[in-house]
Order: structure tokens, then sequence, then C-alpha cells
């Protein structure tokens, strides 16, 4: 049995056999034209002469054609409206290029090849330059620039379309590779076809700005008719790109200072307290800025956490005043007294012929709230964090926030600035100001492009935020929404290099998944560098539990292979073990010997896709773990305008 799957590889010896049918067969047709003997049995063995010849050039064939296969497929190209077809022709699935099921036969196929170095397998270069002229598909082996070996994908030599069904896509896809292996390609191909979808919701959070995606997204949406719905957010060109306010969707309010204080860099206990402050603060200009019915910007967080809180409580008591005016209807009379009780008197301790001050009205509002209003039980929340921060002492306020302070600078200033906190009274910014909850609910094609190659903080920063309005999103529909409604408006929600930007809400979306109408996508180049992202490894091994499907690409990394392997599972690989053994002894006579050859089939539990093959996969090639742990093995084409 292990014979037969080890001679897939041997030299295809029917061939020699058939050569000699071959010449027997013109020997008799010779003989009998040529001799002059009776002709009939002549002709009787030349049918049996044709039909080994055709048996033996079967077999030989079926072992070229094995071997033919091993160079391997390169690079293909594809047009987007070639695409297009293959997406209608599959209605309900998506096309992940072309390829095969990987099953223990072809695990059983690398043990074998692996023996005999694959490379000594491939059959002559004339077949395979043929192969490439009559088939119009490159052969990889032949390509002295192809990356990889190029007979893993030849260990099957069918080819079919890898489709699978979109619903699966909804537990959440991880796509791992290391740099330049084609995963951005791979997530061309699969973000045209949602965008191929009509009325779907497509993010795409590309931390590094590949423009090549954002072309292939505008280029899909022009095929699909969608080019109305394609917009751009882009921190490297701002002045094309749309505004979006990343503080806009929450369903609790502590939400806002989670997102904002998460931005700090962390670093070890005492980061942890300096971003707990940080919390503390902007929680409660948040809770204040609600209070007085102004709408939170990272702009006026920033101007609040700089000049103080004063303003903003002196925005506050009033408008809490005129809220509670049911149980103190004569507020604007207490007020001037409280004002005036406050006022600083003259030295000799007469009133000042002058209007309060800012400060002295804020005194007197405050001590009116304490006895009138908080002493009775009728407590504002943000009055009283606010207050909490007035109060605090300012030096070492001033401390506490010398590490916010810059990374709301970062997110407040300049073009950036404009593009993160909307200002609805700019008439002139014409760009579209807009909030996720809106994106998503219209249909639109987002490319988020964060720069990250020029700044990787902001990058992080920017997109951490709009991943966390994202989350708000995700559960404002996961818990007002029909799971109907949902489904029928999904949010393809792309994350490329997620790296750099995922955070603890990202881990929620993906929670959240199939009751929200969110198919997630996320690429990476490591499983560490996800660790080092969320702080420890636990959260990283929380976020992959996550991820239903895999995609893994060429990947060097020993702890990414490691947990690829580990999701694709072993399979049993048989072995063939020869032993031979003589042995002489004199006790006969001189020249008596003993010989043995012993065969034994062994089987031996191994990977089912070897780890060592993941770090020699060639360039948009991938294995894939899809629906429920099918394997498949598959490559994509790059996609591009003509040709
Ligand atoms: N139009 C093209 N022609 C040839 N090669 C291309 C083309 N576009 C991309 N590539 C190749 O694809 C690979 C990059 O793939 P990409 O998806 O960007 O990698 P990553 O995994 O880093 O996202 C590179 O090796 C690049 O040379
Ligand atoms: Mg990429």
């Amino acid at each position: 049995m292990v014979s037969q799957e080890g001679n897939q590889w041997r030299k295809a010896y029917e061939f020699n056999a058939a050569i000699g049918w071959i010449v027997a067969l013109v020997f008799m047709f010779l003989s009998a034209t040529a001799a002059d003997l009776p002709t009939g049995p002549f002709w009787y063995m030349a049918v049996v002469a044709l039909f080994f010849i055709v048996m033996n050039l079967i077999s030989s064939w079926e072992i070229w054609s094995v071997k033919m296969a091993l160079g391997g497929i390169g690079i293909e190209f594809m047009r987007i409206e070639a695409l297009q077809e293959i997406a209608a022709q599959n209605p309900g699935k998506i096309w992940l290029g072309r390829g095969f099921e990987w099953k223990s036969e072809h695990t059983q196929r690398v043990y074998e090849l692996k023996k005999v170095n694959p490379e000594d397998c491939y059959p002559p270069e004339a077949f395979l330059r043929f192969k490439e002229k009559f088939f119009g598909q490159k052969v990889a082996s032949i390509d002295p620039d192809s990356i990889g070996a190029p007979w893993i994908h030849g260990v099957e030599p069918k080819e079919v379309d890898n489709v699978m069904a979109l619903d699966n896509l909804i537990g959440n896809t991880l796509i791992v590779g290391t740099t330049r292996c084609g995963k951005t390609r791979l997530l061309d191909v699969m973000i045209s076809q949602f965008i191929f979808l009509p009325g779907q919701t497509i993010i795409v959070v590309d931390p590094k700005g590949d423009k090549e995606l954002r072309d292939n997204m505008r280029r899909a949406a022009r095929v699909a008719g969608r080019e109305k719905d394609f917009c751009e957010f882009s921190l490297a060109s701002p002045s094309s790109s749309i505004r979006i306010d990343p503080l806009k969707n929450y369903n609790n309010i502590t939400e806002l200072a989670s997102r904002v204080s998460a931005l700090m860099p962390s670093s070890g206990d005492s980061g942890d307290s300096f971003t707990s402050f940080a919390w503390k603060v902007s929680n409660a200009i948040f809770l204040g800025m609600v209070a007085s019915n102004e709408k939170p910007t990272i702009r006026k967080l920033r101007q609040y956490v700089e000049s103080g809180v004063d303003g903003l409580l002196a925005k506050c008591l009033p408008a809490f005043f005129i809220e509670q005016e049911s149980k103190v209807p004569d507020w604007r009379k207490k007020t001037a007294e409280y004002i005036s009780r406050s006022v600083k008197r003259d030295k000799d301790n007469k009133m000042p012929d002058r209007e309060p001050n800012s400060k002295e009205i804020l005194g007197g509002y405050l001590k009116m709230y304490e006895s009138l209003y908080r002493d009775v039980g009728i407590i504002s929340e943000a009055i009283d964090s606010l207050t909490n921060i007035f109060h605090h002492d300012v030096g070492h306020y001033g401390k506490m926030v010398t590490t916010f302070e810059p990374v709301l600078a970062m997110l407040s200033t300049g073009e950036i600035g404009d593009l993160l906190s909307p200002d609805s009274a700019d008439i002139e910014d014409d760009r579209l100001a807009t909030d996720m909850l809106k994106l998503t609910d219209s249909g639109s094609i987002v490319y988020v492009g964060l720069n990250a190659l020029a700044d990787k903080t902001v990058a992080g920063a920017v997109g951490a935020m709009l991943l966390s309005d994202l989350a708000a999103v995700a559960a404002m529909r996961y818990n007002f929404r029909t799971k109907a409604e949902n489904d029928s408006r999904r949010v393809y929600l792309v994350v490329d290099e997620a790296a750099q930007v995922v955070n603890d809400p990202y881990i929620q979306i993906l929670n959240m998944a199939g009751g929200s109408g969110y198919v997630n996508i996320a690429a990476t180049q490591t499983i560490p560098d996800f660790s080092a992202r969320l702080g420890n490894e636990e959260k990283a091994r929380q976020m992959l539990g996550n991820f239903n499907n895999l995609i893994a690409l060429r990947s060097k990394d020993r702890t990414t292979q490691d947990f690829i392997t580990e999701t694709f599972g072993d399979t049993y690989v048989k072995a063939k073990q020869t032993t031979h053994a003589t042995s002489s002894t004199t006790e006969k006579n001189i020249s008596h010997f003993g010989g043995t050859i012993a065969e034994r089939v062994g089987e031996s539990l191994e990977a089912v896709f070897p780890t060592d093959l993941l770090g020699k996969m060639p360039n948009w090639q991938y294995i894939a773990s899809v629906s429920g742990g099918r394997l498949v093995k598959g490559r994509v084409p790059i996609l591009k305008e003509v040709g």
C-alpha cells in the first residue's frame, strides 16, 4: 500500500514497456505485410500489443501528470470584471481563488516527496516550458524570480474553484502571513466580492495605506455601479478625505473616556495610574459636555484638559438648575444671592462696585449646588465629577496629565484635528462630515488609510478610536435591532495589519459578530504582534479564540507556525521501514550465510500541513481552515485593471 503512494515520484517505467510494445507492433506490421505468411495471427497480436501500449501510456501519463503539476503555478493576474463574473456565478458564496481540498493523501505525498527531494522530481524543463505555452499558465518552478516551493501546490494536479458560503465568514476570519507574501492581494479579492453585494457596508481599515488596495476598492465599486458609495478617510491626504467623528457613537457615556484614555502609552504600574487619571478627567469632562449640551469632540476635550474645567462647570451648573426647576423654583433669585455672597469684599468689608467675575460666579454656583441640591440628595454626576477635578491640586493635576496632553494634542491639532473633530459650524469645509453609524447604515464603502509608515503612533491611535466607535455601533445593532435587519445590511469590516490597531473594543466586535451582522476579517504578520499590541498573551489568545476561519500564507515566525499547525491538526502518515540484515556463521561450514529483508509499514501521527512548508509557501498562496475545519489549499490572482 505504501509503495503505491511512494511510487508516484518514481520514473515512469511503464513508458519503456510502451516503447517495447510499439516496437513489437511495428515488427508485427512489417512481418504481416512483408513476409509471405498468413496475416490473421499478426493482426490478433497487434490488437493485444495496442492494448498494452494504451495501458502503459495511461500509467505513464498518470505519473507524468503528477510530476508536471509539481512545477506549481506562478503569478496570475485577473481583471476585476472577470472576478465579478465568477462572483455572479456563485451567489451566496465567496471565491478564494483556485486550489483543492487538502486531504490526508496530500500530507502523505508531501512526506514521500520530502524523502526523495522534490526538486529532483520535476519533469524536464522543456516539458514545463511546453506546458506553460500550451496552457497559458505560468509554471513557478522555471521562473527564477518565484519565491517559495512551487511543489506544495503541485501535490494535487487537479485544481478547482475554492468557494465557501459567505455565511461561514460570520465566524470571523484571520489571515496570517509574513510581509510581502500577498495578504493584501488576497484581501483585494475578498473585498471586491463584498463590494459586488448590493447595499452592503464595507469598511476597510488599512494602517499601512496600501494605494493598490484603495484603488482596487474604487475599481470594484465602479464595476459594481456603486461608485457613489465609495469614500475615503485618509491621514495621508486629508484634503481629499472625509471627516469622521470617532466619539459620535456610544451606548454609555463612560465608553468615551475609555476610548480616549486607552490611547495613553501604558508602561507598567505607574503608567496605569496615569491612564486611570486620564480616564477620570475625560469622563468628568464628557459627562459635563453632555450635561451642558455640548457635542463631545477630541478638540474640546483637549481644551478643557489643558485650560481647566471651570468653564465647563460654569455651564453645567445653570443647566442643572434649569433641569431641576421643579424642585427649586426660585433658583434664579437664589443664584443671585449665592453669587453676591461669594464676591470678594473690599478692604472695609463692603460690596465692591463691579460685576462679579467668573470665579466668583462659579463659586456662588458651587455653594448653592452644595447646600440647596447636593445636601438634600439632588445630585448631578457630571457636576460632582467636574468639581472633583476642579478642586484637585493644580501641581499634581499638571503632573498627572503630562502624558495625556501630547496624545490629545496629536489627535486634535492641524489637519488630523479637522478630520477627527468635524466642526459643523465651518461652512467652508465641504468635506463630508460623518460618523460610523451613518456610514454603516447607508451601505457605504469606506477605505480608512492611516499612513502608519509616516507615524505609527497616530495611525494606531486613530485606528483604535475608529474601531471603538464601530464597537459601539455593533453593540447598538446587537441590542436594538433584529437579526434579520442586521443580516440584510451586514458590515464587512476588514482590518489589514491588524496588530497595529486592534484593542479591547475590537475583541468585543469579534464577540458580537453573529448577532450584530458584522463580518470580520483581520490580517496580521505574526501572532506575537497581537500580544505586543494588546499587552499580554492571554488577551491575544482571547482574541484569537474568536476566529473560526484561518487563512495562512507564508509565515516564518515559529510561534505563528505553531499556532497554524495546531489549528489545522494532525493526520496519520504511512511510512515504510525496510530492514536488511545479513549474517554469516562458521558453525556449519565457512560458506554459510544467512540474510533477511523485512518491510514494515508503520503509521505515525503528523501535522496535516507540515510546519516547515509554511515557511516555504510561494506568494499569493495559502492553506486555510474554513467552514468548521475544512482544509483548503489555494492561490489567488492579483487583480488588475486590464489584461
Ligand atoms: N501588479 C503586480 N505585479 C507583480 N507583483 C505584484 C503586483 N502587485 C503586487 N505584487 C507582489 O505581491 C506581493 C505583495 O503582496 P501584498 O499583498 O502587498 O503583501 P502583504 O502580505 O505584505 O500584504 C509582493 O511580492 C509584490 O511584489
Ligand atoms: Mg499588506
